[in-house]
């Protein structure tokens, strides 16, 4: 059964690159990002364990743990790291799991058998520190995700957590954002001191609220 949005996310221990590690342990009081990639020794994800290792500030500024997961060993993993560092000038800085049992893979349903009966597909699991599941994404092999994207998204929900507000399309930090229906028209200018556009009765944007 795979997960949805808002089913707690399941603990797990893990044999990693930094150590065996209790997944709520290490995430504790912390955002996350769990992603899966089909194997080490591939290139689509030496590139994204790369990008991921160079955005680490970004993902520190918004409190976020980030792990990658594959089926491979963790000496692999160790083996491979060299490479990743290598080509992408880089430091990967977060743990690599070393799922080789494959039960961290089977309880996050990241191996999708029409796709490939071993690997695991380029899952995305964004977990709040409530521990629920806040996004799930799912790429195919031959695609290499987009870890502004992955930003993006946590930007926004780390917003709409604090604020009745939603964040249309394409938007990013800084620009106007949606007040959810639920905020009557004559409570938004207390609710929103900034302003506010009413486009329809129920398009309602503001300057997002804490810039
Ligand atoms: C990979 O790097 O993981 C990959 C590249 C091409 C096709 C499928 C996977």
């Amino acid at each position: 059964m795979s997960l949805r949005l808002g089913d707690l996310a399941p603990n797990f221990q893990a044999k990693t690159t930094v150590g065996d590690i209790d997944f709520y342990e290490y995430i504790d009081g912390s955002w996350a990002v769990l992603y899966s990639h089909p194997s080490d020794y591939t290139p689509v994800c030496t590139t994204e364990l790369g990008r991921t290792a160079k955005l680490k500030s970004e993902f520190d500024q918004r409190n976020v743990k980030v792990l990658a997961l594959s089926v491979d060993s963790v000496e692999d993993h160790h083996e491979w790291i060299k490479d990743i560092n290598d080509t992408q000038q880089t430091e990967v800085n977060f743990p690599i799991i070393a799922d080789e049992d494959k039960h961290i893979a089977e309880l996050y349903d990241m191996i999708h058998p029409n796709a490939s009966a071993t690997a695991t597909v380029r899952s995305v699991f964004v977990i709040g520190p409530d521990k629920k599941v806040k996004l799930t994404l799912t790429y195919p092999a031959s695609t290499g995700r987009n870890f502004q994207e992955i930003l993006r998204v946590i930007d926004s929900l780390q917003l709409t957590d604090q604020y009745q507000v939603a964040t249309p399309a394409d938007w990013k930090d800084g620009e106007d954002v949606i007040v959810v229906p639920a905020v009557k028209t004559e409570e938004i200018p207390a609710k929103f001191p900034k302003g506010y556009t009413e486009i329809r009765p129920y398009l309602r944007t503001t300057p997002q609220p804490n810039k």
